[in-house]
């Protein structure tokens, strides 16, 4: 265990931001990677290096830099379809996050897909980026979502599943893993349901593509969607992955420059997929970098690692947590990511997420864009703490500790 804390400790000098302090003073401590994940030195170099060396336009340009920062940005796509196991990188789609990402899948299903009554099975523990685009769908078609409860534990039933399916069932749309709670859902298993049903599942990969390497293929899964962000790379730049032949099927998105063949006054030809729903300028140095950040955790870090040390990190923050008086945790199911949402007695997640903030410490509090998940759990708000393979157990006793002093503080009050 102590090598595996030292490499996260080298691992963690490639990442600038960590040395800084708080305000106060405090060294810092981030736990809040499921919100957004800091940057190794790697990804923030590139934006410099494409924008100080080769930096123009892509598709477009005859000139040597335009071809330059279109291989890049091509490469970058194949980085992608290798990175999570897909056919072929056709079927990646950049664009600006997985948000934008399900709206352009969503949008795209409603004009060739869905018909009044239809329904898309979601689970209970859904990002609001996986159920508004559904409801925007419903104004023009009226459809509707029908979630499957979790269990007390915060898992996934697969025999609720298996009975919300019906013949209105015309799309199943899940998390691989709740923001909130960290669980894992059993996807490869929910595709074999939806393929023997002849139903077409969309993943939201944005959480589980950070914690374990994912193959599209081996899931059989028609849609994935994840954030650049979160995954070590920048922000604005978002994947979809659309098996083929999806990407022939679906309308494009965003009408603009670089996604048609012909154009008239009467009517545009468009480019075949990917191109196809990549309208205007896209998220060029962005996409480079992700590849980046990509080839980083693949080659500097490596899954192995990551998922040795994020068991060990998850087992060891989950047992101090138990020694918080009044600490109430949400989600025990397993398998788990670091992730963990709690309350402690009554006292507001925005009083502890200020305290931890005053003691050096990050951590999201609120709702985690999950109002839903939130209702059945009967809070308005959780704290929520989440990990990545450059945080150290001192980082947990340190959030422990804080905790145990709020606890106390607020102690007369409950
Ligand atoms: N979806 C991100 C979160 O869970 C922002 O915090």
């Amino acid at each position: 265990m102590q090598e595996l804390i030292r490499e996260a400790r080298r691992l963690r000098a490639d990442f600038p931001l960590l040395s800084q302090r708080h305000p106060s003073g405090h060294t810092l401590v981030y736990l809040d990677n499921a919100a957004s994940a800091q940057k190794p030195k790697v990804v923030i170099d590139t934006f410099g290096r494409i924008f100080s060396t080769c930096y123009a336009n892509i598709h477009r340009g005859i000139h040597w830099m335009s071809q330059d920062t279109t291989r890049l940005y091509e490469e970058a796509r194949v980085t992608v379809a290798e990175f999570i196991g897909a056919a072929s990188e056709a079927e990646i789609v950049f664009v600006r996050g997985a948000t934008e990402g399900i709206n352009l899948i969503a949008q795209g299903l409603r004009r060739i897909l869905f018909q009044p009554g239809d329904e898309v099975v979601v689970t209970q523990a859904e990002h609001h980026a996986n159920i508004v685009p559904w409801h925007l769908v419903a104004q023009e078609v009226p459809i509707r979502l029908r979630p499957v409860p979790l269990t007390p534990e915060g898992g996934l039933d697969l025999n609720q599943l298996r009975s919300a399916l019906s013949a209105k069932t015309r799309l199943i749309a899940i998390t691989a893993m709740s923001n909130v709670l960290g669980t894992e859902m059993p996807v490869a298993e929910v595709a074999r349901l939806a393929r023997q049903q002849g139903i077409p599942i969309l993943v939201d990969a944005c959480q589980a593509v950070v914690h374990h390497p994912i193959d599209v293929q081996k899931w059989d899964i028609d849609f994935l969607v994840f954030s650049g962000h979160k995954l070590y790379g920048p922000t604005g730049i978002g994947v979809v992955y659309m098996r083929a032949p999806w990407g022939e099927k679906l309308p494009p998105y965003q009408g603009g420059g670089d996604m048609i063949r012909q154009v008239t006054w009467e009517a545009s030809v468009f480019a075949p997929p990917p191109a196809k729903f990549e309208a205007g300028t896209p998220p060029i140095v962005e996409a480079i970098a992700l590849a980046e950040a990509i080839r980083y955790l693949g080659r500097r870090v490596g899954w192995d690692f990551i998922q040795t040390y994020e068991a060990y990190l998850t087992e060891y923050a989950e047992a101090c947590l138990h020694s918080v008086e009044g600490l109430q945790l949400y989600g025990t199911a397993r398998p788990k990511g670091a992730i963990w949402s709690f309350n402690i007695a009554d006292i507001h997640a925005h009083d502890i997420g200020t305290l931890l903030d005053s003691a050096g410490i990050a951590v999201r509090v609120g709702h985690h864009c999950a109002q839903p998940l939130m209702e059945a759990l009967g809070v308005p708000a959780t704290v929520r703490a989440s990990l990545a393979f450059y945080n150290l157990p001192e980082e947990i006793d340190r959030l422990v500790h804080t905790l145990q002093r709020a606890s106390a503080f607020f102690a007369p009050a409950y």
